[in-house]
């Protein structure tokens, strides 16, 4: 149940899908609405939760310890960040939350998702958020563009990818991102009223039509 009365939004999809672009956008939109809006992203969203993130993406380390670190930070984003942003009207959009475990440590990862719940219920209780944008590309497209992200960023002097900016999921092979991306999907069909998918792989000025649809219809 949503503790307040502004609305809270979340963007999910593998990495490379192009949610970064449609949530600055869709943020504007709101904006342009008279609403406040903070944008937010996990992991992160407050001091400790960055530096719980630059851990978690960096170092190697178990599973268990991945996905406890996740729910820590959420912990500490909805405590300070999310909570008391809706109390106050305003609307959270935030770049991946809960969804983001099931899809990468449940699916990609391949950890219980009844631990996952377990964890879920301990830290958020029934919060969900109002909508969850997921944004769907088939996995060979979504590579490229992180290829070309890298290429685009910190490229060797010879010109190819800069394997060392990868982080730990960006780093990981196909079969990880296509259980990824199943998860997501898995997800979508078991809470079709909260999460739509949507073809990432669509001309940008349409991915915008249908997002100014779902913001009027919320
Ligand atoms: P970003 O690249 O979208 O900023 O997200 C950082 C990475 O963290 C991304 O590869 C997905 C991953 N992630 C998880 O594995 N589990 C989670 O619960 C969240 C929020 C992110």
């Amino acid at each position: 149940m949503n503790q307040g009365r502004g609305k809270f939004i979340t963007l999910e999809g593998v990495d490379g899908a192009g949610k970064s672009t449609h949530l600055a956008w869709l943020a504007e939109r709101v904006r342009q609405r008279d609403i406040e809006v903070v944008v937010t992203r996990e992991p992160g969203g407050t001091p400790l939760g960055e530096q719980l993130r630059t851990l978690v993406l960096g170092e190697p380390m178990h599973i268990e310890t991945e996905t406890l670190l996740m729910f820590a930070a959420r912990r500490e984003h909805l405590e300070r960040v999310i909570y008391p942003s809706l109390a106050a009207g305003k609307w959270v959009i935030s770049d991946r939350f809960t969804d983001a475990t099931f899809a990468y440590q449940g699916g990609g990862r391949e950890m219980d998702p009844r631990r996952i719940e377990t964890l879920e219920t301990w830290v958020q209780g029934e919060f969900q958020p109002d909508l969850t944008l997921v944004f769907d590309v088939p996995t060979d497209v979504a590579a490229r563009r992180r290829g070309a992200r890298d290429l685009e960023g910190e490229s060797t002097s010879s010109g190819a990818p800069a394997q060392a900016s990868r982080d730990r999921f960006e780093q990981q092979n196909r079969a990880f991102f296509e259980r990824v991306r199943d998860g997501y999907l898995r997800r979508a069909a078991q809470f079709p009223q909260r999460m739509k998918i949507l073809d990432a792989n669509r001309p940008l000025a349409d991915i915008q039509v249908i997002l100014e649809n779902i913001v009027s219809s919320i």
